[in-house]
């Protein structure tokens, strides 16, 4: 029998929140892909090096089916998956997927991307004007992190001002730690039936944004409600989550944020180092549908292969001193935002949040720091979407 891993990927970073499990590396080093045993007892296999979840990811032989995974995370569903929900493109093969990735693509233009520049300066500057008022002592995730992409989701999608208080606390209640089971449920079926109506009011009057654009596809209504739904769920928890987390990373790195301070031209730089090295997404699931010879490996059909997107991002084999946070290294051909035919759609538009939302925030705060110890600061689970649950912070005079 061949050795196995079990539970790697998924354990709590121990020590510095900002790193995978210690032993990932060392596997890595010795084995880039090896067999995991998975909680249901299947024995699939684990990628961990650069090369090896880069090639997967691009591979056409590996399903992104949910109902052909096996379930990695222990404590989750045992059994097998239902498929993924109407709309749920990361959940779909060739050519269901390819349907819906033509139609989408066309909708994030740059044209667009540009409006979208100009609204997200405008809301950052809103929400650094009332975390001022408001402030010293704000959690920056209920203040920042999460409304602007919030409202951000609101303009593509061409919510109405008059929704947007009630999208936003629904979005919110969603993500809240304080929330029970219930109530985000409730929030989450509460926000999916807005999302249908705001649908069928696109159909029936069009404006200018991504879901208006699509009322002019062969898309059904439910079908148009279900990406909608999807754009939301993809784009709001991610891009919330990365200013949450790569706020508490450059707090506790003072140096780089005095970089980023000093010089906001880095941006750019700084957001795609951010995303190698937080990895947020922290794994990907795939399902061979033949036997696939990788690494000298033979990966059976039907076999699943959880990618560790964190493990690959930080494999010395593809960046210098790859645990280092480093805003002027060029971080290009990271993992982040995945890779092959379902490489995240919206990864211009969260470049264009995350370019302005930190030179913004830092500038703004020069003193900003934490209001609490950073080993008080709530983690979210390192299954889904890792990030802060909540993160005080402070500025203004010391002591
Ligand atoms: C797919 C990460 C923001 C829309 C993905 C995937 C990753 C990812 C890793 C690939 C999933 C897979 O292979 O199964 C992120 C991160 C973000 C972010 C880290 C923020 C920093 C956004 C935004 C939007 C968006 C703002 C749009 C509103 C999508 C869509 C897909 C996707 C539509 C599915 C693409 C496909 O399957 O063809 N994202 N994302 N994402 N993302 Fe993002």
């Amino acid at each position: 029998m061949d050795q196995h891993v079990t539970a790697l990927p998924y354990e709590r970073p121990e020590g510095c929140p900002f790193d995978p499990p210690a032993g990932l590396a060392p596997l890595r080093e010795r084995e880039p892909l090896t067999r995991l045993r998975y909680p249901d007892g299947h024995l699939g296999w684990l990628a961990t090096g650069y090369a090896t979840v880069r090639a997967i990811a691009a591979d056409p032989r590996f399903s992104s089916r949910q109902e052909l995974m096996h379930f990695p995370i222990p404590g989750g569903p045992e059994g097998p998956l239902p498929p993924g929900t109407v709309g749920d493109m990361t959940a779909m093969d060739a050519p269901e997927h390819t349907r819906y990735r033509r139609l989408l693509a066309g909708k994030f233009t740059v044209r667009r991307m540009r409006q979208l520049t100009s609204r997200v300066e405008e809301i950052t500057a809103q929400h650094l004007d009332a975390m001022e008022r408001n402030g010293p002592a704000v959690d920056l995730v209920e203040a920042y992190a999460h409304p602007v992409p919030a409202l951000m989701i609101c303009e593509l999608l061409g919510v109405p001002e008059a929704d947007r208080e009630v999208f936003k606390r629904r979005a919110a209640a969603i993500s809240d730690p304080g929330s029970s089971l219930d109530e985000q449920v409730a929030a989450m079926t509460g926000l999916g039936e807005f999302v249908h109506e705001l649908a069928l009011a696109k159909r029936a009057h069009p404006t200018d944004d991504v879901l208006s654009d699509l009322t002019g596809s062969d898309l059904t209504d439910a079908e148009l409600a279900g990406v909608g739904s999807f754009l939301l769920a993809a784009g709001l928890d991610t891009t919330a989550n990365m200013l949450g987390l790569g706020t508490f990373a450059l707090l506790s790195h003072p140096e780089q944020a005095a970089a980023l301070r000093a010089d906001p031209g880095l941006a750019d730089q700084a957001v795609e180092e951010l995303l190698r090295h937080l990895s947020i997404v922290h794994t990907g699931i795939r399902t061979a549908l033949e036997d696939v010879e990788m690494d000298g490996r033979l990966i059976r059909a039907g076999e699943s292969v959880t990618l560790s997107v964190q493990a690959a991002n930080r494999d010395p084999a593809r960046f210098d001193d790859p645990d280092s946070l480093d805003l002027r290294r060029r971080a290009t051909g990271h993992l982040a935002f995945g890779h092959g035919i379902h490489q995240c759609l919206g990864q211009q538009l969260a470049r264009v949040e995350m370019r302005v939302a930190f030179p913004a925030l830092f500038t703004r705060f020069p003193t900003l720091r934490l209001a609490v110890p950073p080993e008080d600061v709530p983690l979210r689970g390192a299954m889904g979407i890792y990030g802060v649950r909540s993160l005080p912070v402070t500025w203004g005079p010391t002591g």
